[in-house]
């Protein structure tokens, strides 16, 4: 069985292979978890957002959130910065890289104080003039190469000013290639409904393909969400914490059951083992804590084992622990 979801798209040019886009989560979408995504069948992934700045200034920690395997492609890599000129030199110094990304997304929608402050994120989403500056700057240095630019936006700074229709169209008269909404404004951070009809009328408005993000949480409200809004894709962002099924899901188009404990738990430990490959040992033992609380939740996992779980100092005790939830509870229902 297939749904919708499962066919091909395009973006620019660069073939995507299905319409189901892991979403870019700081802290969160890194290589190794991109990998484990892409493992689970997502079309496309994007890097956590790096800053313009960080890559101008060649900071270390910066320029990691860039590494990427083959296995990845396509891959966006998202910046985030304030001026054109910034943002032109940020893109050019990603593609002068090898492996070179597929695509270049633009961040115009994070609302935290650490990006917004210096007028990136969701303060230049709000500056729709600006914002089309930043993207033309951007396009002119990733064309010449052929990398396709995308932009990530939200409806608005507050729900009262939703600008994303206007915004999207700037930013389609930019040159953007394709535009993904999150239809929450930024005030509301990542509480409340995400409005599709308000992606419906960014939907209409533009001829590049439109990525809905937004409580795709199961394949039953991401129909519901492709019907109000008719998006070319959507992007799984909470919903795949702890359950990277949902990706199957939304492919074959039908609910799935949860896996048994023992799957959760096999899946845990490869999500481990790819991070162990990307940040040793300890770094990955630490980045895994919140994953263990989100794969654990639905199973009669008591709270109280999971808390010493994450306070696991090492990856072996980590794994030993594990593998043995799956005897001690793994025969009670979920
Ligand atoms: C922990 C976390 C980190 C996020 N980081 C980014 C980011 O770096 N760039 C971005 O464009 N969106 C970011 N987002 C927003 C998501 O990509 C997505 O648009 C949002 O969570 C809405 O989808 P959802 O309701 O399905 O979670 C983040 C969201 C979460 C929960």
């Amino acid at each position: 069985m297939s749904s919708e979801l499962s066919q091909p798209f395009s973006i620019g040019g660069l073939s995507i292979p299905n319409r189901v886009v892991l979403a870019p989560m700081a802290g969160i979408t890194n290589s190794a978890y991109r990998r484990h995504l892409k493992r689970h069948g997502v079309g496309l992934v994007v890097t956590e957002m790096v800053s313009a700045y960080g890559l101008i200034y060649a900071n270390r920690r910066t320029e990691e959130y860039l590494d990427f395997a083959e296995e990845e492609r396509p891959v966006a890599v998202q910046l985030f910065g304030d001026e054109p000129e910034v943002m032109g030199r940020a893109a050019r110094l990603v593609l002068e890289r090898e492996p070179r990304p597929d695509l270049i997304d633009l961040n115009l929608g994070c609302p935290v104080r650490k990006v917004t402050r210096g007028g990136a994120g969701c303060a230049l989403g709000a500056d729709a003039v600006r914002a089309a500056a930043v993207t033309a700057a951007v396009v002119g240095a990733a064309s010449p190469r052929g990398v396709p630019v995308t932009a990530k936006i939200r409806s608005g700074l507050t729900p009262e000013q939703p600008n994303a229709v206007e915004l999207a169209r700037r930013l389609e008269d930019a040159g953007v290639a394709a535009v993904a909404v999150h239809p929450r404004a930024a005030t509301q951070f990542y509480r409340g409904r995400a409005d599709h009809e308000l992606t419906a009328r960014v939907v209409e408005a533009l001829s590049v393909p439109v990525i809905a993000s937004g409580d795709v949480y199961s394949w039953e409200i991401a129909r519901t969400i492709l019907a109000e809004c008719g998006a070319d894709a959507v992007m799984a962002a909470r919903g795949a914490l702890g359950n990277p099924w949902l990706i199957g899901e939304l492919l074959e188009g039908r609910t799935f059951e949860r896996p048994s404990l023992a799957v959760a738990v096999r899946d845990l430990l490869e999500l481990l083992e790819l991070a162990r490959g990307q940040f040793g040992p300890e770094r990955a033992t630490r980045w895994l804590r919140k994953h263990l609380t989100w794969y654990l939740q639905p199973y009669p996992v008591p709270g109280t084992v999971v808390h010493e779980l994450r306070k696991c100092p090492d990856d072996k005790a980590l794994v030993e622990a594990l593998e043995s939830l799956p005897g001690t509870y793994g025969s009670q229902a979920v």
